[in-house]
C-alpha cells in the first residue's frame, strides 16, 4: 500500500529514487511522484506507473542531492495527477509523501480550513503537510518539532518523509503502522529511506528498521531518532542478508513466474536446518523456548488474510491431525472486530508474507491485550509482525515481488507442517516411526516440486489456451486440498480477472452444481490420497452435467484419466503434503491464462502487495 523512498547524501538522488520506486511498485501503482531539493524544490508527479513518471521527467531538471519518491495505492481521492504524492504545505515550503491513512484527517482539515488553509487535493496526506506547517508557524518551532507535535495529533497509520525548501540539509522520516527502513550509506551523511529494504540493498547492507512511533531526522549529516514522545533512541544497525538477484527478474518474463519456479528452493530453505532426520528432533528455537506453554495449550487460533489465510487453513488440518489440538482459523479483519473469545492459554499464530498487513497486526494486538501468546509466520525479516510477536519462525521464501503470492504460500505451508509436527512431538501425539516417515517425505518435497514444474508446463499451456476466454471457473478439493482449491481460485481471479470460486468438493451439490454446464471448467484436486473415491464421485457428477474437468491427479492414475477432460499429474506424497505439490500447477494455470489475456500479472489492477490499510 504505497511505496516510499528518500535520499540525502553527496550523490544525486534521482536515480536511486526511480530505481527504488520500481522496486516498490508492487506496493501500489495508481500514481508516482518525486520531489528533489537543490536550491529550489522540484516536484514531478503523475497518474500511472513509475514508467509514466520517468517519461514526465525526461528532459527536465532532476538534480538534487535530497529527494523523495512515492508510488501510490489510492485510499483518499481518486488516482489522478493532483492526488499523486508528494504534497505541499500551504506555503509550498514543506513537501511530504505518505503511506498509510490519517483517520482523523477530516476534522483536522476542518480546523485548518477555518484558519485559512486551502487544499488542492482530496488526500489525507496534504492535510498532514498543512498541519505540520501550521504548527511550525504558530508554535515557532523547527520542522522536526513541528512534525513531532503534528504526529501527536494524528490518528491512523503513517510512514512519511518530509523535506523542507528552507532546510537544504534536512530529511525527516517517521512511522506508525506502516513500515520504514533507513539505510546507512557508504559516505558520511548519506542515508536512504524506503518502505522495505529492496531499494536499499544495492547501495548498503546496513539498515535500521524504524520502530512504531519513531521519527528520524538527518540534519548536517547526522542521524537522530526520537519517539513522538521526544525520547531519544539509539539506532540499531542490522546487516541485510538479501541478495540483489533475489529482487530482480533474472531472465524470467515476470516476477510471478520466477517466484513459481523458485519454489523447490524456497520450500527447501524454509525447512532447512529445522529438523534432524537422524535423531528425530526439531531445531526450531521457538518450539524449545515455548515447550511448557505448548504442552499446556488448549487451543490455537490462526489469523491471516488472503493467501496467508489459505495457508492457515492447511495449518488447521495439519495441527488437528498431528497434534490433536483444536484450531480456529480466522480472517484477521473479522477477528479484530467481532469481540472474539481469547484466553491466556491460547496460542495465536499470525501468518503473513509481508509481516505488515494492517488487519493481521490489529488482530495480534487484540490477542496480546487478552494475554494470548503470539507466534508469527512471516517472510519479511524486520517487518512489524515478527517484532510484536513473542516467538515465530520465518518462512525463507526470499523477497516476493509479484503481487500474487506464490512461493510465500508454499513456504508458509512448509513452516506450518513443521510446527504441527513439532507441537505433536512436544505433546506426545506422534510416534517416532510416524515422525520419521514425515521427515523422510518432507525431504523429498523440493525434488517433487521440481518434478511438477518440469513435467506440467506443456499441459498447463494447452489447458490455458483452451479456457483463456471463459467467464467462470470452479475449483474443488477436499480435506487438505480444500484450501488449495480456494487458493487456486484466488490466484486465477486476482491476476486474470476471470471469476473463480473455490469449494469443498462435497459442497458442490449444495448449490454450485447449478452452475455446471458444458461451458464450465472445474478444476478438481484429486490425488490418490485422502478422500479419493469421494472426489472421484464428484468428478462423475460434473461429467454427468457436461462440465469440463481439469483434474490434478497422482501420477499414473488411469481411473480419473479415463473420465476427466484434462489431467495434470503430480508425484505421490503424504496426504498432508499434497498441497505443496498440487498448488504448483494451479499457480501456473493462472499465470498462463493471465498472460494470454494480456493482463499485468505482476501488478494486477486495484491490488497492492503489502496491505497496510484496513
Ligand atoms: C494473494 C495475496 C493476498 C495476500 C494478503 C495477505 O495472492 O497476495 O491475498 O496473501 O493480502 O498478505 P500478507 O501475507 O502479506 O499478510
Amino acid at each position: 500500500m504505497c511505496g516510499i523512498v528518500g535520499y540525502i547524501g553527496p550523490d544525486q538522488a534521482y536515480d536511486f529514487l526511480i530505481k527504488g520506486l520500481q522496486r516498490l511498485e508492487y506496493r501500489g501503482y495508481d500514481s508516482a511522484g518525486v520531489a528533489l531539493l537543490d536550491g529550489g524544490l522540484k516536484v514531478y508527479k503523475t497518474k500511472g506507473k513509475v514508467s509514466d513518471l520517468v517519461s514526465l521527467t525526461e528532459g527536465k531538471d532532476t538534480t538534487g542531492s535530497i529527494g523523495m519518491g512515492h508510488t501510490r495505492w489510492a485510499t483518499h481521492g481518486e488516482p489522478n495527477d493532483i492526488n499523486a504524492h508528494p504534497h505541499l504545505s500551504q506555503s509550498g515550503d514543506l513537501c511530504i509523501i505518505h503511506n498509510g491513512i490519517i483517520e482523523n484527517y477530516a476534522s483536522l482539515k476542518e480546523v485548518l480550513l477555518e484558519r485559512g488553509h486551502e487544499f488542492v487535493s482530496d488526500t489525507d496526506t496534504e492535510v498532514l503537510a498543512h498541519l505540520i506547517e501550521d504548527i511550525r508557524e504558530n508554535e515557532e518551532v523547527d520542522v522536526f518539532e513541528a512534525v513531532r507535535l503534528a504526529l501527536n495529533e494524528v490518528v491512523g497509520a503513517y510512514a512519511i518523509v518530509i523535506i523542507s525548501k528552507n532546510d537544504p540539509d534536512l530529511l525527516i522520516g517517521a512511522r506508525k503502522g506502516s513500515p520504514m527502513v533507513i539505510g546507512h550509506g557508504k559516505h558520511e551523511g548519506e542515508y536512504y529511506i524506503a518502505s522495505d529494504a529492496t531499494p536499499i540493498v544495492e547501495y548498503t547492507r546496513e539498515v535500521t528498521y524504524m520502530e512504531e512511533g519513531e521519527i528520524a531526522m538527518v540534519k548536517d549529516g547526522q542521524l537522530t531518532i526520537k519517539t513522538i514522545q521526544n525520547i531519544e533512541k539509539t539506532p540499531y544497525i542490522h546487516k541485510l542478508e538479501m541478495t540483489l538477484d533475489a529482487i530482480e527478474k533474472g531472465g524470467y518474463d515476470h516476477f510471478m513466474l520466477k517466484e513459481i519456479y523458485e519454489q523447490p528452493k524456497s520450500i527447501y530453505d524454509s525447512m532447512r536446518g529445522r529438523f534432524s532426520q537422524e535423531d528425530l528432533t526439531f531445531a526450531m528455537q521457538s518450539l524449545r523456548e515455548y515447550e511448557t506453554k505448548i504442552r499446556n495449550l488448549k487451543r490455537i487460533i490462526i489469523v491471516g488474510c488472503g493467501t496467508s489465510w489459505h495457508a492457515g487453513l492447511v495449518g488447521e488440518y495439519l495441527i488437528e491431525e498431528f497434534a490433536r489440538l483444536p484450531v480456529e482459523v480466522e480472517y484477521a479483519s473479522e477477528f479484530r472486530y467481532r469481540n472474539p473469545i481469547i484466553n491466556s492459554d491460547d496460542l495465536v499464530i499470525a501468518i503473513s508474507q509481508s509481516g505488515e498487513t494492517a488487519d493481521t497486526l490489529a488482530a495480534l494486538e487484540l490477542a496480546k491485550e487478552n494475554g494470548a501468546t503470539l507466534y508469527g509466520v512471516c517472510n519479511v525479516v524486520g517487518s512489524s509482525i515478527p517484532r510484536i510477536t513473542h516467538a515465530g519462525a520465518h518462512t525463507h521464501a526470499g523477497p516476493e515481488i509479484g503481487v500474487a503470492s506464490t512461493k510465500a504460500f508454499t513456504a508458509q505451508v512448509t513452516v506450518l507442517t513443521l510446527l504441527a509436527l513439532g507441537i505433536a512431538e512436544i505433546r506426545g501425539q506422534i510416534t517416532k516411526a510416524r515422525l520419521r516417515e514425515m521427515f523422510t517425505e518432507l525431504e523429498q518435497i523440493p525434488g517433487k516440486v521440481q518434478k511438477v514444474l518440469d513435467s506440467c508446463a506443456d499441459k498447463v499451456l494447452e489447458i490455458s489456451e483452451k479456457y483463456m476466454n471463459v467467464q467462470n471457473f470452479l475449483y474443488l478439493g477436499r480435506g487438505y486440498n480444500f484450501p488449495v482449491a480456494l487458493e487456486g481460485a484466488l490466484k486465477l481471479k486476482e491476476i486474470s480477472y476471470i471469476h473463480a470460486e473455490g469449494y469443498p468438493a462435497a459442497e458442490m451439490k449444495h448449490g454450485p452444481i447449478a452452475l455446471i454446464d458444458e461451458n464450465m471448467p472445474v478444476v478438481v484436486i484429486a490425488p490418490k490420497r485422502g478422500y479419493y473415491e469421494k472426489v472421484f464421485s464428484n468428478i462423475q457428477e460434473i461429467k454427468a452435467r457436461k462440465g469440463q474437468v481439469i483434474a490434478v491427479i497422482t501420477e499414473g492414475d488411469e481411473k480419473i484419466k479415463s473420465i476427466a477432460d484434462h489431467t495434470i499429474e503430480i508425484p505421490d506424497t503424504e496426504d498432508a503434503l499434497v498441497p505443496l505439490l498440487a498448488t504448483i500447477p494451479l499457480q501456473l494455470l493462472s499465470y498462463h491464462i493471465a498472460v494470454m489475456r494480456n493482463c499485468n500479472v505482476d501488478q494486477p489492477r486495484n491490488l497492492a502487495k503489502s496491505v497496510t490499510v484496513e
